[in-house]
């Protein structure tokens, strides 16, 4: 059984004080979270305070993207191999918002990815599909070549190190999430692609998360769905007594077998 992940993406949200009192809190409220991996992304600037408040406790931290390089002139970036100094075991890799703000291009995020896996950091490779899109009945030809690109070149082996994260762009910051019919039904499409990729054993054990409006309120029927294994969180991710309960959901459902 693949035990629920709930991963929170702070994205640009937090000074110093702030992350530190956020982290402190979900720590002191999940101090021995059980049948759930937990998972912070603060932004950058916050990560060393977020790695320090979080200590050696079962709450794992991670980074909401990363440069493709280890090192080198790219003014501004930050690499794997420094998040992965800082005490990083995860990275978020292909986020809507960047891949809209920013520009970055399937290409790119696939190197990222590569080199995320090259530092032992866990690649979550977020796929989604625009409201646009879903309304031209292209959500799965979108995830499908968001998918194949961003792990093109990857063994199996590799393949089995990642995540994914199925976040449609119209339930994201929108209030609205997909139905769990309608993530289960991109999940389950995605896992088909993941055997085709990798291979069927490979496809059953990597964990494909759903987020986009993820509550305290929805999470337990969302994740409450054979297919969904856990959450990526935004904006209920920057109150503690929410994401903690949005956690404890999630552990309760990873406790009791689905299906
Ligand atoms: P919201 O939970 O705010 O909709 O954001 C989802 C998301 O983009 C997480 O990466």
């Amino acid at each position: 059984m693949r035990t629920p992940l709930v991963i929170g993406n702070w994205k640009m949200h937090g000074t110093l004080g702030e992350a530190r009192a956020l982290a402190t809190a979900i720590r002191d409220g999940l101090k021995r979270p059980r049948g759930v991996e937990v998972v912070l992304c603060p932004p950058f600037t916050a990560l060393a305070a977020v790695a320090e408040s979080l200590g050696t406790g079962p709450i794992q931290l991670g980074a909401q993207t990363c440069h493709h390089e280890a090192a080198g002139a790219h003014t501004g970036e930050v690499s794997p191999a420094m998040l992965a100094d800082l005490g990083c075991r995860w990275v978020l890799l292909g986020h809507s918002e960047r891949r809209r703000e920013i520009g970055e291009p399937d290409g790119l995020i696939n190197q990222k990815v590569k080199a995320a896996l090259e530092h032992r950091l866990t690649p979550v490779l977020c796929v989604g599909e625009t409201a646009e899109e879903r309304r031209q009945g292209l959500t799965f030809t979108t995830v499908e070549g968001q998918l194949r690109a961003g792990l093109a070149g990857l063994a199996a082996a590799a393949i089995a190190r990642s995540v994914l994260a199925y976040e449609p762009v119209w339930a994201i910051g929108t209030g609205v999430n997909a139905t769990p019919g309608q993530a289960a039904e991109v999940h389950g499409y995605l896992r088909g692609l993941l055997s085709e990729l990798a291979s069927k054993e490979v496809a059953q054990q990597i964990r494909i998360l759903y987020g986009g409006s993820v509550k305290a309120d929805n999470a337990d029927v969302l994740v409450a769905e054979p297919e969904i294994d856990g959450a990526l969180v935004g904006a209920a991710s920057l109150g503690a007594p929410g994401f903690i309960a949005i956690v404890k959901k999630a552990a309760r459902v990873g406790a009791a077998p689905k299906e």
